[in-house]
């Protein structure tokens, strides 16, 4: 019925890649396979005990179960600040340089809709995490990709990057608005270094475009790598914000908590928009996750030390079951290239495979992006037993490949 009543911001969306991958995923176990699952970045392990316990004996008293604030309560956004202070050397205000979020995801895509104007240019690098894309497609803007640039050890191609930005700058018209920068990147785990925002944020100030960059993956960094922040750079605040979530660090990815820092113009459009649109977290999960952030660290210790295991065991043994690839310094991820075998595949038919004869999950690379072709997504969120039975199936299949070549 109505099928005259269209809606334009719905079709313009396409499947959410995850969806995709998930469909296929349960069918071969409705079927009774038993799939070994790196697909999406929702983390395995539980909450650390001391945040849980905080939670529920904020949960039991009176007074906190009512509405809470939208930008977030004030102890959480001064632990936000602390956080950023103790990391970083940051100085921020917590009533007017930062906003506590419904998980990074919400945040990014109501402060998309509080600062974008129809047909405003957005750039992204290609591949991303869709929603760095589809926040600002859904809000009305036009969204410029290009192609991210990264050696075998998965750093950014920093010279490539600014040719690539300034021929964009160059070529569009009206020129663009907002760029979005998110290293330790998701999917392609490239991470970059102070320098690289030194850069940037000069290039924005001469420019004048705003910068939105995105740490998700800040702490689970490796072998002495340590994620920079763009707040680093005196005077970033003047042209630029900052996400960060829980969902990983701290293994909340279910609890919804994340923030925005930095830029004033910015944080308070998100805070405003925000208002409309919501009553901020249950008032014990923005308790807990002031502990999350101010309490002992060594959780977070544990995580990274557990994703760095995982990564080795993964790539090293998918190294010997014939699928060359290198070990990522950060994030939860191995992005690899196709082995030359199954080359030919593509990134989605070879995931289908993957899943089919090995019994596999990945997330196709072409998923992020068409510059995400020829790779897949491996997510480090299986133990290491699995990982090595994946790579036992792994051997298996790139074999029967090998075979029916001949
Ligand atoms: C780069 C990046 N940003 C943001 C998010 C979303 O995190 P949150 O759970 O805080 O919404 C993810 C989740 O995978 C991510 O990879």
């Amino acid at each position: 019925m109505f099928d005259e009543i269209r809606f334009n911001t719905i079709d313009r969306l396409p499947g959410y890649v995850f969806a995709q991958i998930n469909d296929l995923k349960l069918s071969a176990r409705r079927a009774g396979d038993d799939i070994i699952d790196f697909s999406m970045g929702n983390p395995d392990g539980k909450t650390p005990q001391h945040i849980i316990d905080k939670l529920v004996e904020s949960a039991q008293k009176d007074g906190t179960h009512g509405y809470s604030v939208s930008k977030g309560i004030y102890k959480l956004r001064l632990a936000i600040c602390n956080w950023y202070l103790r990391k970083y050397g940051v100085t921020l205000d917590p009533n007017t340089e930062a906003v506590a979020t419904l998980g990074s995801k919400e945040g990014f895509v109501h402060l998309a809709q509080a600062i974008t104007n129809p047909g405003d240019v957005v750039v992204v690098p290609d591949p991303a995490y869709p929603i760095h894309a589809y926040a600002f497609m859904i809000a009305g803007g036009n969204v410029h990709k290009f192609g991210l640039d990264y050696n075998e050890k998965y750093e950014l191609d920093k010279e490539q990057f600014f040719l690539k930005l300034k021929k964009v700058f160059r070529e569009s018209a009206p020129k663009p608005k907002y760029v979005v920068v998110n290293f330790p990147h998701n999917p392609t785990c490239v991470t970059t270094d102070v320098s690289f925002y030194e850069e940037l944020v000069a290039y924005a100030k001469e420019e004048r475009f705003y910068i939105i960059s995105d740490i998700a993956y800040a702490d689970l960094s490796f072998d002495g790598y340590e994620t920079p922040s763009i707040f680093q750079v005196e005077g970033a605040k003047d042209v630029a914000v900052e996400f960060y979530t829980l969902s990983k660090s701290y293994n909340m990815a279910g609890w919804r908590v994340g923030f925005v820092v930095g830029n004033k113009k910015l944080v308070g459009a998100l805070q405003k928009i925000k208002s409309w649109f919501d009553y901020g977290m249950f008032t014990p999960i923005q308790v807990a996750s002031t502990i999350a952030l101010d309490g002992p660290q060594e959780c977070v210790d544990e995580i990274r030390e557990k994703y760095r295991k995982r990564r080795d065991v993964l790539v090293e043994s998918f190294n010997n079951a014939g699928w060359p690839m290198e070990k990522p310094r950060s994030t939860m991820f191995v992005w690899a290239k196709i082995p030359p075998v199954a080359q030919h595949l593509g990134s989605m038919e070879f995931s289908k495979q993957l899943l089919t004869e090995a019994k596999i999950a990945v997330s196709p690379g072409n998923g992020f992006g068409e510059a995400g072709e020829g790779y897949v997504r491996i997510a480090l969120i299986e133990n290491e037993n699995r990982i090595r039975q994946a790579a036992r199936n792994i051997k298996r299949y790139l074999k029967s490949l090998e075979d029916s070549k001949k």
